[in-house]
């Protein structure tokens, strides 16, 4: 039985770091899996951190070739939506999530994995994180109602036994900024109508708006995915670093497509309020295959 990296379900941190690296030279791309490999959390029994370690899918499959899921790859171009909306893709080759109570901690070991893997990866973008009135996004509504228990949600995020990479999961990384003025202009009820769900307390509208984001991402058509998202981002400049796990990676690339209006025309009315920076897919091995590249 293979072991799921275990950060992937560490709910209740508070202060996360993002941190994605490119390989400085493809030919010792091994030497670099073998050193992220070998990072470390601290041994301590409290205040910990929680790492999870992803590769570009491509990359992955270049190194551990019998253990890679087929078919899964990198944000390797843009996705053009209707209306002229664009999302991203800026794809890394690695990437290292930390988490963990406190920023301190966080900031810390950020810079230790920094100073571990200088000379071999450059670091491109890094973002931090903090969890916000609990549960909500900075949209002010509570994100991740819908999500799988933690019970399910090995299910919805994990390739199954017996494939090649089972018990990872595919990640998308994307980072959202909102447009907080566009935003805060409307009236809560209009709010209310673009996500689909109630602002206080989360409950889905009965006859939810086709463009809403609940109805342009509905997990009953697309299957399972889990998310952890976080907010990100200053007073000033900030919004919502998307992070979900599936074992398949058409769900996240499909709810993508259905939110850019590809698959029925309709754009899902959050993307008019909130736009995309960033956007990666990463696999995230389990502990197994990690363990092997050492
Ligand atoms: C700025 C970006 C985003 C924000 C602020 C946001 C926020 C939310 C909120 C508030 C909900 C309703 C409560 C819940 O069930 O969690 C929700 C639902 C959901 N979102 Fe997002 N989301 C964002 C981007 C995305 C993206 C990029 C995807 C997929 C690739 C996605 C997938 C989902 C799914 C699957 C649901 C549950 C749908 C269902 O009811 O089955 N979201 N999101």
């Amino acid at each position: 039985m293979y072991t799921p990296q275990a950060g992937i379900f560490a709910l209740g941190t508070s202060s996360h770091a993002y941190l994605e690296f490119d390989i400085l030279d493809a030919k010792k791309s091994k030497e670099f899996a073998f050193t992220i490999s070998a990072i470390r959390e601290p041994r301590t029994t409290t205040g910990g951190v929680n790492f999870v370690i992803g590769f570009r899918p491509e990359l992955w499959r270049d190194i551990v070739p019998d253990d890679a899921p087929p078919g899964v790859e990198g944000f390797n171009k843009e996705i053009q939506g209707t209306e002229g909306f664009v999302m991203p893709g800026t794809q890394h080759d690695a990437l290292v999530w930390l988490s963990g109570s406190a920023y301190d901690v966080i900031f810390d070991m950020a810079r230790s994995v920094i100073h571990d893997l200088a000379g071999q990866a450059l670091l491109r973008e890094e973002t931090s994180s903090w969890s916000y009135r609990h549960d909500r996004d900075l949209t002010g509504f509570i994100d991740g109602s819908e999500n799988p228990t933690l019970l399910d949600a090995p299910i919805a995020a994990l390739l199954p036994e017996g494939v090649p990479g089972a018990a990872g999961s595919v990640l998308l990384l994307q980072k959202w900024k909102h447009k907080t003025a566009e935003w805060e202009a409307l009236p809560i009820e209009q709010q209310e109508r673009v996500m689909g769900r109630t602002k206080l307390d989360s409950i889905e509208l009965e006859n939810k708006p086709s463009d809403s984001h609940v109805a342009r991402t509905d997990q009953d058509e697309f299957g399972n995915i889990f998310r952890r998202n976080m907010p990100y981002g200053s007073v000033d400049d900030h919004g919502t670093m998307f992070v979900g796990f599936s074992a398949d990676q058409k769900r996240l690339s499909r709810m993508l497509d259905s939110m850019a209006g590809r698959i029925t025309g309709t754009r899902d009315a959050l993307t008019r309020f909130t736009q995309p920076l960033t956007g990666s897919y990463y696999f995230v091995p389990s502990v197994e295959s990690l363990r092997r590249l050492r």
